[in-house]
């Protein structure tokens, strides 16, 4: 399977053949973790981030090193004001000559697609405005494949802001490559998007809404759980009605399966109390580590 110069733009564009090939790739980067290794020497890397980000640009940054490449580029979200079309074409122009490759993420949709289409380059969506975040989508599966050997046959509820996230959309169509039952939870105001429902539903998937998690918790294998997007309400009103809408603590996992498992693209803003860090269930910072690995299995199949 040849992934070279590939550009990675939404999840939509992997087979589940080719998902997996990256998750074993994922699995044979455990190794260089700790030794470091010189698959990427004398390859540089450009991170783009037109918004706040820490643990997608800092794990492509650290996937970078540990695979004996290098890392230049820009994370000021003040950038975030900069206007997209001939400014960030003009840019791509510019960085496909300094970089192998370049990371963006970026405040407004289709943004990402329109840098890969003037760039000679390979580009990786890092998060483009509400839509999509592919790369996180592969590192949520393969965190679920880790923990629970298998993805068939999971019943996998994913709670929170389904509308303003896009972590939860990229998973949602991922996810649709597998035999699962899903169950979006959320506030009435921030049910999944229509036309990604009527997607799944023309994949064959099933899904269950519901706005209460005590309602189906005991179903679930997997409970995927994300922030409430307050940077992208346009009517910080509408924020309040449903900020803490969720929070889950240890009361709330009473009548959970004994094997659960929950995950959550972070950062964490209350949704899920400390006091969740140490039971069983807890397996967020692991996803941050499988995060570095698909990553640096990323990298290499397409910059290699
Ligand atoms: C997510 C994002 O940027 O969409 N962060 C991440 O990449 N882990 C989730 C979020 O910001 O809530």
């Amino acid at each position: 399977m040849d992934f070279s110069g590939r550009h990675i733009m939404s999840i939509q564009d992997f087979s589940r053949d080719e998902l997996e090939h990256i998750f074993k790739v994922a699995s044979e980067m455990e190794n260089y973790v700790k030794t470091g290794s010189d698959i990427l020497k004398n390859r540089i890397l450009a991170t783009l981030f037109f918004e706040p980000s820490t643990r997608t640009r800092l794990s492509f940054t650290s996937a970078m090193y540990r695979l004996g490449g290098n890392v230049l580029g820009f994370d000021d979200p003040k950038m975030s004001s900069f206007k997209k079309g001939e400014t960030l074409v003009d840019s791509i122009r510019v960085i496909e000559s300094y970089a192998d490759a370049i990371v963006i993420r970026h405040t407004i949709e289709g943004s990402v697609t329109l840098a890969a289409e003037y760039s000679n380059v390979p580009i990786i969506n890092a998060g483009s405005g509400t839509l999509g975040h592919p790369t996180q989508a592969m590192l949520d599966l393969f965190s679920i494949l880790r923990e629970k050997n298998t993805i068939d046959g999971l019943t996998i509820g994913i709670l929170g802001d389904l509308k303003f996230g896009r972590t939860v959309k990229s998973l949602a169509y991922g996810l649709a490559n597998y035999d699962v039952k899903l169950v979006f939870i959320a506030p009435e105001l921030l049910r999944m998007r229509q036309d990604v429902l009527e997607d799944l539903s023309e994949a064959g998937k099933s899904i269950r809404e519901v706005s209460e998690l005590d309602e189906i918790i005991s179903d679930l294998d997997v409970l995927y759980v994300t922030r409430i997007q307050e940077e992208r309400f346009p009517d910080p009103s509408e924020y309040e009605k449903v900020k803490g809408f969720y929070v889950i603590d240890r009361r709330t996992l009473k009548s959970t399966k004994e094997d659960l498992i929950i995950l959550h693209p972070l950062p964490r803003v209350g949704e899920i109390a400390k006091d969740v860090d140490s039971t069983k269930h807890a397996r967020y910072f692991k996803q941050s580590y499988y995060g570095l690995v698909v990553r640096m299995a990323l990298l290499s199949l397409i910059m290699s």
